[in-house]
C-alpha cells in the first residue's frame, strides 16, 4: 500500500528538499501535511527521510531531460496534491557579456520552467477538487537586478511573470498562487546569509493557509508584501497613453494650436509619423 493510501492528512509537495530553505520547510511542515519532498541527491534525499520519518523522498533531476516523464511518472505515485512549493533554485553568477547561455539556459530549466510544469502538473488536479495553494519561491533578484546576476534575475522574473498568469487563470476557483522571498537566508548558495532558513516560515504558514477570498498572484517577503510593478493605473495600453505623473521623452503635443510645447508644428501630415 502506498503512503497516500493510508496517510490522511494533505498532501505537499516541496521541490529543492536538500537545501537550507527546503529542508526547513519539511521540517516545519511534516507536522501538519504529508510531505513530498523533492531532490537530485540521492544520499541527501535518504538522510533527509532518516531525519525526518514520514517524509516521502523522490529524486528527480529539474533540469534533466526526462523532466516531463519523471513529473508524470511522480504524480502517479503522489495522489491529489493539494499544496505545492517550488523552492528549487540555481544562482550561478556570469556576467552577460561572457558565457551567459549555459547558465541562463539551466537557470531557466530549474527556476522556471520545472516550477511551471510542476504547476501545470497539479492545477487540473486542484480545479477539480475546488481547492489549491502553491508558492512559488522567487527572489529579489529579478527586482533589484544586480550586476553579474542576470541569468538568476531572469529565471525569476519568468518565475514571477508565470505566477501571476497562472494566479489570473485560476481567479474562478479557490487556487491562491502566490510568490515569496525567503529572505537573506543561510543556505547552499548564500553561506554568508545573515538569517537562519526558519525567518521565511510565517509567511509561508500564511500563504499556505489563506482564505478562499485571499491574496493570489502577488509577491510576499518577510512579513510584507513587495509591489511587482508600479501601479499602471490610468495606462491605456491600446490608445498608446499614460497620465501626466508618467515621464515623457518628448513634450506632449498640444492639439488645439497644432503645435506641441517646443512650438514646432504637428498640425500637418508628418504627425501621423511621430
Ligand atoms: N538563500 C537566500 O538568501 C535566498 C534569497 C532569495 C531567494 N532564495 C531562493 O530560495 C530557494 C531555496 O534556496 P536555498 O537558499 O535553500 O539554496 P540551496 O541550499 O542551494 O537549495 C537549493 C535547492 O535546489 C536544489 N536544486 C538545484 N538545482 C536542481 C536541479 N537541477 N534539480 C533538482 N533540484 C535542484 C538543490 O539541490 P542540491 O541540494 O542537490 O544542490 C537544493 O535542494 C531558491 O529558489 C532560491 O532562489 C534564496
Amino acid at each position: 500500500m502506498t503512503p497516500a493510501a493510508t496517510d490522511v492528512r494533505p498532501a505537499i509537495l516541496i521541490t529543492g528538499a536538500t537545501g537550507g530553505v527546503g529542508m526547513a520547510l519539511c521540517r516545519h511542515l511534516n507536522r501538519r501535511f504529508r510531505v513530498i519532498a523533492l531532490g537530485r541527491d540521492a544520499n541527501a534525499l535518504a538522510e533527509l527521510a532518516a531525519s525526518l520519518p514520514g517524509v516521502e523522498v523522490h529524486c528527480l533531476d529539474l533540469a534533466g531531460g526526462e523532466i516531463a516523464s519523471d513529473i508524470a511518472s511522480l504524480m502517479e505515485q503522489c495522489g491529489d496534491v493539494g499544496y505545492l512549493i517550488n523552492n528549487a533554485g540555481f544562482n550561478r553568477p556570469a556576467p552577460v557579456d561572457a558565457d551567459i547561455e549555459a547558465v541562463l539556459r539551466r537557470s531557466l530549466e530549474v527556476n522556471a520552467i520545472a516550477p511551471a510544469m510542476l504547476m501545470a502538473a497539479v492545477l487540473p488536479g486542484m480545479r477539480r477538487r475546488g481547492f489549491g495553494r502553491i508558492v512559488n519561491i522567487t527572489s529579489g533578484a529579478p527586482l533589484n537586478c544586480f550586476a553579474g546576476h542576470a541569468a538568476y534575475s531572469a529565471s525569476k522574473a519568468a518565475l514571477n511573470a508565470l505566477t501571476v498568469t497562472a494566479a489570473r487563470e485560476h481567479q474562478d476557483v479557490d487556487i491562491k498562487i502566490n510568490l515569496m522571498s525567503p529572505g537573506p537566508v543561510r543556505s547552499k548558495m548564500a553561506p554568508e546569509a545573515p538569517m537562519a532558513p526558519e525567518v521565511c516560515l510565517p509567511t509561508l504558514d500564511h500563504l499556505l493557509d489563506l482564505p478562499a477570498d485571499g491574496a493570489s498572484g502577488r509577491f510576499f517577503w518577510l512579513g510584507h508584501e513587495i509591489p511587482l510593478t508600479p501601479s499602471l493605473d490610468g495606462i491605456d495600453w491600446l490608445a498608446g497613453t499614460a497620465p501626466a505623473g508618467f515621464a515623457r521623452l518628448w513634450p506632449e503635443a498640444d492639439e488645439s494650436s497644432g503645435l506641441d510645447s517646443n512650438g514646432a508644428d504637428v498640425s500637418s501630415s508628418d504627425r501621423e509619423c511621430r
